[in-house]
């Protein structure tokens, strides 16, 4: 059973893989590729929903990742919360609304879900504690 610490780097290491995946997607519709962009998004998609249950899964097991947190690492989990749970909620909507092109959806979402992301990524990479 990893640590907790172990744990944190783990996800860390799993959505930076999948923030490339996302950029990527996005680099792909700057060159006109909508398709390429709808195949890199449904990998990232899964990739995403398995990592997320994964987590959740060791969280139920028992490795009680947050038992050493510091009060300032509690405080950075709770903000980390804050952007990880909506964008977690949007990513259904984000996929649904791309496979069926509602493009009037799906856009103006999609600068919510990248904002969401962008918060994401940079409270949990760079502000929880790893060791
Ligand atoms: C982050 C910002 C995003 C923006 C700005 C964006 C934008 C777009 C645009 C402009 C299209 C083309 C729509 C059309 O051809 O009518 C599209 C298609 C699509 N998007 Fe996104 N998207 C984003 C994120 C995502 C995410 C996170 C997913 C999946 C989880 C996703 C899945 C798809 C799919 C499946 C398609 C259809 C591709 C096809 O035509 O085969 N997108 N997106």
């Amino acid at each position: 059973m990893p640590s907790g610490p172990q744990i944190i780097l783990i996800l860390k290491v799993l959505v930076s893989a999948v923030t490339v995946l996302l950029a990527a997607s996005l680099v792909a519709l700057a060159m006109k590729r909508p398709r390429l962009h709808g195949r890199i998004n449904l990998a990232f998609f899964a990739l995403t929903i398995t990592t997320v249950f994964g987590f959740e899964l060791l969280l139920r097991l028992g490795t009680d990742v947050t038992s050493q947190f510091s009060e300032a690492a509690r405080d950075a989990l709770r903000v980390h919360l804050y952007f990880a749970v909506p964008s977690a909620l949007l990513l259904p909507a984000m996929l649904m609304t791309g496979l069926k092109r509602r493009r009037a959806i799906h856009l103006p979402l999609g600068l919510l879900f990248a904002a969401l992301w962008i918060g994401t990524f940079v409270t949990g990479v760079f502000f929880l504690p790893h060791e």
